[in-house]
């Protein structure tokens, strides 16, 4: 399985005058937690990091402290995620039919999650993991504040990542995507647009994506949760 990583963002809703992915969680970096999930992924064997760089160095020193450079390429990302992905899809090698992608933001994603939606793809071209919504979602206006309309919520999931896809039908989605000018925040939105089914696997209610200061408390908080279950496994 391939693996992209959209790593090509900033941290400006973090606050943060740099990548929020190297920014520290829990004695590591966002980005390395990330990795380690991945790496311990065993049907993962390619994984290409999205980003800018004025971030390689920082990257690379990671990759190597985790010894995962002979896995891992890096690509040169686009100003929007929808831009970074294209060109990690550029990227990918020529005999890669699968690919997941998964935001480096998504630094809690478990290796459990990576190898369901991995397993997935054998059956199906396209789907995320994602789970049920449990807040009642409301489309409100946006010049008048006030609420249009409550769509019934047994329906409605959020979306995160891993998505997958096959590679030849994402690259076609992407292309469509450029040149009839759509703008989405996710790759299962393009296959969507093309028409093309999007299968759910069943998310995980700890993949937060790492946006704004709160999440990293509430990540540090779940890592060291994780920690202690395991140490008590170990030591029951
Ligand atoms: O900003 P947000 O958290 O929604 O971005 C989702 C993921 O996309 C992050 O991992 C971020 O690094 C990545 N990204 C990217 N290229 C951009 C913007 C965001 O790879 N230009």
């Amino acid at each position: 399985m391939h693996l992209l990583i959209p790593a090509a963002g900033s941290g400006r809703r973090m606050g943060s005058s740099r990548n929020k992915l190297l920014l520290p969680l829990l004695g590591q970096s966002v980005i390395a937690w990330t990795l380690r999930a991945a790496q311990a992924a065993a049907s993962i064997e390619w994984i290409g990091i999205i980003g800018q760089p004025h971030d390689w160095q920082d990257f690379k020193q990671i990759v190597a402290e985790l010894g995962l450079e002979g896995k891992v390429q890096f690509i040169q990302g686009g100003a929007t995620r929808q831009a970074s992905v294209y060109c990690g899809l550029q990227g990918l090698p020529a005999d890669a039919k699968h690919v997941l992608i998964h935001d480096g933001a998504r630094c809690l994603a478990t290796p459990d999650l990576f190898e369901r939606c991995g397993a997935m793809l054998e059956v199906c071209k396209g789907l995320i993991a994602a789970v049920p919504v449990k807040d009642t979602i409301k489309i409100v206006d946006p010049a008048t504040q006030i609420i249009e309309q409550t769509p019934d919520r047994s329906n409605l999931w959020a979306a995160q990542t891993p998505q997958g896809f096959d590679v030849e039908t994402l690259r076609h989605c992407h292309q469509e995507g450029r040149r009839l000018g759509w703008e989405v925040t996710d790759d299962a939105a393009l296959f969507e647009q093309c028409g093309l089914p999007v299968k759910i696997v069943m998310g995980e209610d700890t993949n937060l994506k790492v946006t704004t200061p709160v999440d990293l408390t509430i990540a540090e908080f779940i890592l060291k949760y994780r920690a202690e279950l395991l140490a008590e496994s170990q030591n029951p």
